[in-house]
Formats: structure tokens, C-alpha cells, sequence
């Protein structure tokens, strides 16, 4: 139970006095060992620049080891890969996702032999890889499940060979957890780390990260039959159930802002590993309203970092995570 307090005895105001009082009793703080930075990768001869996502490149394999020696000074512990496929690569099935030599397959290897101690975080879904834009394989007219988990789990199995520290399926076709925990089990991929992307809403909040992985155009129709109604919060609770009993380490929540409360219903529930992902619309927004000078951009990022941590998350990706880990040190934090 509280205790009843009363003015004056009580006035709150007196541990907002001054800074070292602010700060000492904190209830949560901002660290670079919080964000995970997404990384998109191009072909040599692709465009760096998004338009969409202002200060966010697109980067070429033999650019990694800079990028990755930035993330390693400022103490951001892991990377999250994402590949713009080249359009001739792209087909209906998705067949460039299990093509060992793409992309994201030149990238682990590149990072692991560049700075062995990133924690490379793979996403497992089709759609950077298909000519429709979906995250799964398509059959009269539906994106099938089961179909799909067969290709994703071959996928993930793919990416723990190559290296990667952890897969982490954005894809929310049924049973996807377990069918990869199974197979990485069988081959003996014991210690690779599973994030599940387990309440993944049907945002519009991704379009800025389709453009950049060049889906957004090619998209038919939208992915509401796989991720989740913005309206619903309970049915975040059983996706997330079902994803740790069949074996995710850790859970994730998409997007985040938007999402605080799933994020707290979350964290609260299963006392899982929880992380937030604070997507590119998220980003973009700041962003443009920096740019107008409507909002002081570095500040309104760390706030909305910050919101989250407070709903409970362990871990926030964001785009803006090295600005971020500067801006931290600026503002005092
Ligand atoms: C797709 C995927 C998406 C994002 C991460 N993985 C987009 C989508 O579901 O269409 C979005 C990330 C972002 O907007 O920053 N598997």
C-alpha cells in the first residue's frame, strides 16, 4: 500500500531541485548497451541514400568494417541486417533468401571477421527477397503458412551457419519459434539466439523500411492477414505466449511508440527479455519535424527512447543509434 502523504509535509518538488538529485533518483536511464543498430546493405552499383529515412544509408559490404568500428566506439553491442535485394533477384518464391553468397550472407562474414565481439542479429522473412513484397510464399492469391515456415526455417538454419548470433523472425506465420528452435536443435546450433518478433501489428508505420529495402513499390495489397490488428492488445499477450513456449529467448514488440502499452503488458506478464523496435516511421517522424525546426530532434529521440525503456523494454533498435549514443554524452544524460 502507498502511504497517505500531505503537503507540505510531503512536497515533491524537492527531489526536482536540482540535477544531482534528478539524477539519483532516476527511476530508468538511456544507454548506447540499450539500442541495437539496423543496418541495410546494397549491391555495389545500388543508391545509398533513402529518401525516406533521412540520415540512413544503405551500405556496401566493403563499407561494414567502418560502420562496425563506430558501433564498437560507441559501445552499441549489436547490429540487425537488412538487405535491398537487386530487383533481378527478386522472384516469387523469395530463392535469394537461401542463396548463401547474398547479401546478408557477405555481411556476417565481413562483420564477424572485422570485430568478431558485434552480435549480428539476422532477420528471418521473405520479403526483402520476393517480387510480391510479402513476407511468406503466396498461393491463390493468400500468403500461405506452413509452406513458409518450411522456407524461414531453412533460412534461419542458413544464417546460424553463417554466423549469425541470433535470427530473428519478423515474419508472424504460425509456428514459425518452434519449427526453427527444432531444426536449430537437431543441428546442433545450441547457443543461437532466437528474438522473436512476437506482437508485430499491421503498422503503417514500416513504409519508410520498405522503401529502403525496395518493397514498398512491389507490395500487392497489405500483410494484415499475417501481422497484427493495431486495435487488439490481449492477442499480444497469446502471440507472445506461444513464441516462448516454443522457444524464443527473447520477445519483441513493433512498433514501439505507438505499442507502450503492449510493451508494459508484455514485460509485466512473462518476465522475458524484451525489446522494442522503434521503426522507421517512428524515426522518420522526429526526423521531419527536426527539420522544419518544429521539435529539437536529439532531445525528442531520447524522450521517446526513453518512454520505452520505461514501458519496459530491455532493448530498443533504432535507427538513430550512434546520433543517439553522442547525443546521450551531449545532453548530460
Ligand atoms: C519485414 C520487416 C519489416 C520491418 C522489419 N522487418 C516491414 C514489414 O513488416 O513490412 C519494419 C521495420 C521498420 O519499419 O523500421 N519482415
Amino acid at each position: 500500500m502507498l502511504p497517505t502523504r500531505y503537503y507540505p509535509n510531503t512536497r515533491l518538488r524537492r527531489l526536482r531541485g536540482n540535477a544531482g538529485w534528478r539524477d539519483l533518483v532516476a527511476e530508468n536511464t538511456l544507454t548506447p548497451r540499450d539500442l541495437i543498430l539496423p543496418l541495410f546493405l546494397r549491391a555495389d552499383d545500388d543508391a545509398a541514400e533513402i529518401a525516406s529515412l533521412p540520415g540512413v544509408m544503405r551500405h556496401k559490404i566493403s563499407d561494414l568494417p567502418k560502420i562496425i568500428d563506430a558501433v564498437a566506439s560507441a559501445q552499441i553491442k549489436a547490429v540487425m541486417l537488412f538487405p535491398k535485394t537487386p530487383d533481378g533477384l527478386k522472384t516469387d518464391d523469395g530463392a535469394e533468401a537461401l542463396n548463401e553468397n547474398n547479401l546478408v550472407g557477405q555481411a556476417i562474414k565481413k562483420i564477424k571477421s572485422h570485430n568478431k565481439d558485434i552480435l549480428v542479429i539476422t532477420d528471418v522473412a521473405l520479403d526483402p527477397y520476393t517480387r510480391h513484397g510479402h513476407d511468406g510464399l503466396i498461393k491463390n492469391g493468400a500468403v500461405v503458412n506452413d509452406e513458409t515456415v518450411d522456407v524461414l526455417t531453412a533460412q534461419a538454419l542458413l544464417l546460424a551457419r553463417l554466423g549469425a548470433d541470433a535470427v530473428a523472425p519478423s515474419d508472424m506465420m504460425d509456428g514459425r519459434i518452434g519449427a526453427i528452435r527444432k531444426k536449430l536443435e537437431a543441428e546442433k546450433f545450441h547457443n543461437t539466439i532466437i528474438i522473436s518478433y512476437a506482437a508485430k501489428y499491421a503498422s503503417c508505420f514500416y513504409g519508410p523500411f520498405r522503401d529502403a529495402v525496395g518493397s514498398g513499390q512491389l507490395l500487392q495489397g497489405d500483410k494484415k492477414t499475417y501481422q497484427m490488428n493495431p486495435a487488439n492488445s490481449d492477442e499480444a499477450l497469446q502471440e507472445v505466449a506461444l513464441d516462448i513456449a516454443e522457444g524464443a529467448d527473447v520477445v519483441m514488440v513493433k512498433p514501439a511508440l505507438p505499442f507502450l502499452d503492449i510493451i508494459q503488458r508484455v514485460k509485466r506478464e512473462f518476465l522475458m527479455p524484451t525489446f522494442a523496435y522503434q521503426v522507421s516511421g517512428e524515426y522518420a517522424m522526429l526526423m521531419a519535424a527536426a527539420d522544419k525546426k518544429w521539435l529539437d530532434g536529439e532531445r525528442a529521440m531520447v524522450e521517446s527512447l526513453l518512454a520505452i525503456k520505461r514501458a519496459g523494454a530491455d532493448a530498443i533498435v533504432c535507427y538513430g543509434a550512434l546520433q543517439v549514443a553522442e547525443n546521450i554524452k551531449k545532453l548530460g544524460l
